[in-house]
C-alpha cells in the first residue's frame, strides 16, 4: 500500500513537471518599436504550477529579464491563467534588446535568437548635387535600407560657410516652418521637403541616422545622405542678367553666385 502510494506520488511529479512543446521556432525578427512573443509552453496544457525564469544572453551573460531595469514595464506573462503558457511578451523593443532569450523550467530549457532591426540608411557614397529655382520646392530622399525600420535619433542638418542649423526634428534658423519629412506612411522613408526656397537655402544638407548601440558587439555604422543645394534665382531672372551683363560690359557672370 505504502509502495503503491510512493509510486503514485513519483508518477503525479513527473507529469507535474513540464516538457517545453516543440516547436521549431528559433530565431524572431522584429523592428525596433514592435512587440515580440517570445514562444514556450508546457506541451501538456494541464501542467499546474510551474518554476520559470526567462534569461536574456543579450550583454553576454544571464541576466534574470525581470531583474534588468531595462525591461522595466515592457514585459508581461501570462501563466498566471494559463500555467502551461510560458511565454513572454515584449513590447516597445529597442535594438539593445536583440539576442538570445532562454525560457527554462525546471526540466527544460528552450532559446530564442530575438533580432531587433533599427534603421540604416541606404548606402550612398557621394554627395548629390541638386539644383532648383528660388520659389520652388525639393525633395532631398533619405531612405532605411528596409522602408519598414524605424529610425532612432534620425537628423537633419543644414551647412554653409560659418553656418550651421539642425533643421530636424528641431526646425531652427531660417528653415523653421518649410520643411517636413514626407514618410508616405513609410517608417523607413525620411526624405525631406523644403518648400518656398530662397538663396539663403544654397547650401549642404545631411541625413544622418544614430543609433544607440551600447551593447552590441561589432561595428557601429552611420550612413549619412549628403546633397549639395544650389539656388538659382528664377528662370526669368537668369536671363535678364545674362543679357544685361552681357551686352552692357562683357563681363561674365554665372547665375547664382551673385548672391553676397
Ligand atoms: C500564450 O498567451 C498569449 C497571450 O494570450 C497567446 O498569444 C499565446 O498564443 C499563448 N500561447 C499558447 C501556447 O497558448
Ligand atoms: C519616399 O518618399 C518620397 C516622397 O513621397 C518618394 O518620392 C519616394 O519614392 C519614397 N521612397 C521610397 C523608397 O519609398
Ligand atoms: C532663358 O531663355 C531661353 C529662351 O528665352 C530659355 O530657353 C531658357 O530655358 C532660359 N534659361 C533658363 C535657365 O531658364
Amino acid at each position: 500500500m505504502m509502495k503503491c502510494l510512493y509510486l503514485l506520488s513519483v508518477v503525479f511529479h513527473i507529469v507535474a513537471g513540464c516538457a517545453l512543446s516543440s516547436d521549431n521556432l528559433k530565431e524572431i525578427t522584429r523592428h525596433r518599436g514592435d512587440s515580440v512573443l517570445l514562444p514556450c509552453s508546457c506541451s501538456d496544457l494541464n501542467t499546474k504550477h510551474q518554476k520559470l525564469t526567462w534569461k536574456s544572453y543579450r550583454t553576454g551573460h544571464a541576466e534574470e529579464v525581470f531583474n534588468d531595469k531595462r525591461y522595466r514595464g515592457r514585459l508581461q506573462l501570462f501563466n498566471n491563467i494559463s500555467p502551461a503558457n510560458l511565454s513572454l511578451f515584449i513590447s516597445d523593443l529597442r535594438v539593445e534588446d536583440q539576442g538570445i532569450y532562454r525560457c527554462s523550467t525546471e526540466k527544460e530549457i528552450k532559446d530564442i535568437k530575438l533580432y531587433v532591426k533599427g534603421c540604416e540608411l541606404v548606402k550612398k557614397t557621394e554627395v548629390e548635387h541638386v539644383t532648383v529655382f528660388t520659389g520652388e520646392s525639393v525633395v532631398l530622399p533619405c531612405v532605411c535600407t528596409d522602408i519598414q525600420d524605424k529610425p532612432q535619433g534620425l537628423k537633419w542638418e543644414f551647412y554653409r560657410i560659418s553656418h550651421y542649423e539642425e533643421i530636424y526634428p528641431k526646425q531652427t534658423g531660417h528653415h523653421r516652418n518649410r520643411v517636413k519629412l514626407v514618410t508616405n506612411n513609410s517608417p523607413g522613408n525620411l526624405s525631406l521637403l523644403i518648400s518656398d526656397l530662397t538663396e539663403e537655402d544654397q547650401g549642404d544638407y545631411t541625413c544622418s541616422e544614430k543609433e544607440k548601440l551600447q551593447h552590441t558587439q561589432g561595428k557601429q555604422r552611420q550612413h549619412l545622405h549628403q546633397y549639395h543645394l544650389r539656388i538659382e534665382p528664377d528662370a526669368i531672372y537668369v536671363n535678364m542678367t545674362h543679357i544685361h551683363t552681357a551686352g552692357a560690359a562683357g563681363i561674365q557672370i554665372s547665375a547664382g553666385e551673385e548672391n553676397e
